[in-house]
């Protein structure tokens, strides 16, 4: 038979794309700062989006050329200087050269044999991890896509820890006939963590929260209580270090004395919270956090790496070993030297995501790390000083990170009425385009909730977020 022209087809069409490439590649990077965060009426833009099954298809080059152009009319700017929305790290140059480069070589690290650099660069930029964020060296790290899966790896081993304290391997026999597992946190918790438990057969509905006032902040009291009430019977705790809202946190230290006194699994979510740690200024508020059993960082917020990587940190290797167990005949056996990624953790194909994590702390180090966490705690003070210059601004935290919670406040208005301004303002901000950002519920009261945490934030850029809320606010009225 003989062979298609395919393979030489497409090697071709590659090279000439390379050209193409580069030049777009150039124009995309250089031109993150510019680029508006979301182009207006991008929905609109896409209303003609949906084409027939093509069955020959147009070529690479024309295909890209389109990709372009939809995205200039649809694509946001999450990587730029005026996306405050959610918590949406930056890229740093070595980071962003790096994914690409771990994306060129089409990089697998599902096992050591695939990659022995990329899981090598993996397990020593843990390493570093570990050491920049004060966790213990023994602890295990895997990395995943983000916090949301570092939630369910750290809680899955938690799982496991709980089941073999009644003895019973969960991860074999599964949770039937077992007792609810107690999941004990403040209303700090993060809604990935409820999805979690969800999802590991807890229920999102049987995570007991203990609350002192409408911001969520933890009733100590509360929960020492009912684990006194548990007697001894194991539960899990949850420290939140680092909320969304307002950047604030739990008292870790606390959680983890009352932890230590009763027989629990303490998990840290540390998300973004736990970047606190690389600065004297912030560091005091995760101290503490190394004698938890688990925690959670995500590396495409505060790391300033590309989506999407976060990492899951576990005091005990066996656990993690035991719960993700996967094994085949046709799969390489697990080892020290030789280490399985994708045999301590849920995804068994993964890509170099470990290029971009070690390439950032290779080219920058601990001190160019912990320059970004302070340039974006200096971002949210100077914008915080923004909120309180304006008399129609009301700053609602006491900025203690890097989210600065404010609302717009022309007074003479029912709280009711400002919420509901301040819902309307929010959709017209992200309409306008020119900033990403949301809004959230602090108690009843509707805020806005900037989140600082890419490099590339300039202060001017904060001064103008401020003066794009009241214009756009004045435009409402
Ligand atoms: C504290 C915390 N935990 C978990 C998550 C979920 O992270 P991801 O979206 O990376 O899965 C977030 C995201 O903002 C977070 O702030």
């Amino acid at each position: 038979m003989a062979e298609s022209n395919l393979g030489q087809e497409l090697r071709q069409e590659m090279e000439h794309l390379i050209g193409q490439l580069q030049e777009s590649l150039s124009t995309v990077i250089l031109g993150t700062d510019e680029r508006i965060a979301l182009p207006p009426e991008s929905e609109l833009a896409l209303a003609n989006f949906s084409e027939a099954l093509p069955e020959k298809g147009c070529g690479a080059r024309e295909t890209i050329e389109r990709l372009l152009d939809l995205n200039a009319v649809a694509g946001g700017n999450t990587g730029g200087p005026r996306c405050f929305h959610f918590v949406i790290g930056g890229s740093t140059p070595a980071a962003l050269a790096a994914d690409l480069l771990a994306t060129a070589f089409e990089t697998v690290t599902y096992t050591w044999l695939l990659s022995p650099v990329g899981v090598r660069m993996e397990l020593q930029a843990l390493d570093w991890l570990k050491e920049m964020l004060g966790l213990p060296r023994e602890w295990t790290g895997v990395m995943v896509t983000g916090a949301t899966m570092a939630n369910f790896v750290c809680l899955a081993a938690a799982r496991q820890w709980w089941g073999e304290q009644l003895g019973v391997d969960v991860s074999e026999t599964g949770l039937s006939g077992m007792p609810q597992m107690p999941v004990l946190t403040s209303g700090f918790v993060h809604a990935s963590t409820l999805k979690v438990m969800a999802t590991q057969g807890v229920g999102r509905g049987n995570v007991q929260q203990f609350c002192r006032d409408d911001f969520g902040r933890l009733d100590l009291g509360a929960m020492e209580k009912a684990l006194i009430e548990l007697d001894g019977k194991p539960a899990v705790m949850i420290v939140n270090a680092g909320e969304v809202n307002a950047g604030e946190f739990d008292p870790v230290e606390d959680m983890i004395n009352l932890a230590r006194q009763h027989n629990c699994w303490v998990h840290v979510d540390g998300a973004f919270g736990l970047f606190a740690r690389l600065s004297p200024r912030t560091a005091h508020f995760v101290e503490g956090a190394e004698r938890a059993d688990s925690a959670t960082v995500d590396g495409h917020k505060w790391l300033n790496v590309p989506y999407d990587s976060g990492y899951a940190f576990v005091r005990d290797y066996n656990l993690l070993a035991r719960a993700f167990r996967y094994s085949a005949d046709y799969l390489p056996d697990e080892n020290n030297d030789r280490p399985t990624m994708g045999a301590i953790g849920p995804e068994s194909s993964r890509r170099g995501r470990s290029f971009a994590v070690w390439a950032t702390i290779k080219a920058y180090g601990r001190d160019g790390h912990r320059r970004i966490v302070e340039h974006c705690l200096d971002i949210a003070q100077h914008f915080a000083e923004q909120v309180k210059q304006q008399d129609q601004l009301e700053l609602m935290n006491d900025v203690q990170l890097n989210i600065v919670a404010f609302r717009y406040n022309p007074g003479n208005m029912s709280e009711a009425d400002l919420d509901t301004l301040n819902e309307r303002l929010g959709e017209a901000v992200l309409a306008d385009g020119r900033f990403l950002v949301g809004t959230t519920k602090i108690g009843a009261r509707t805020v806005f909730r900037p989140a600082f945490s890419n490099w590339r934030t300039r202060y001017s850029d904060v001064e103008e977020f401020a003066d794009v809320v009241l214009e756009v606010a004045e435009s409402l009225s």
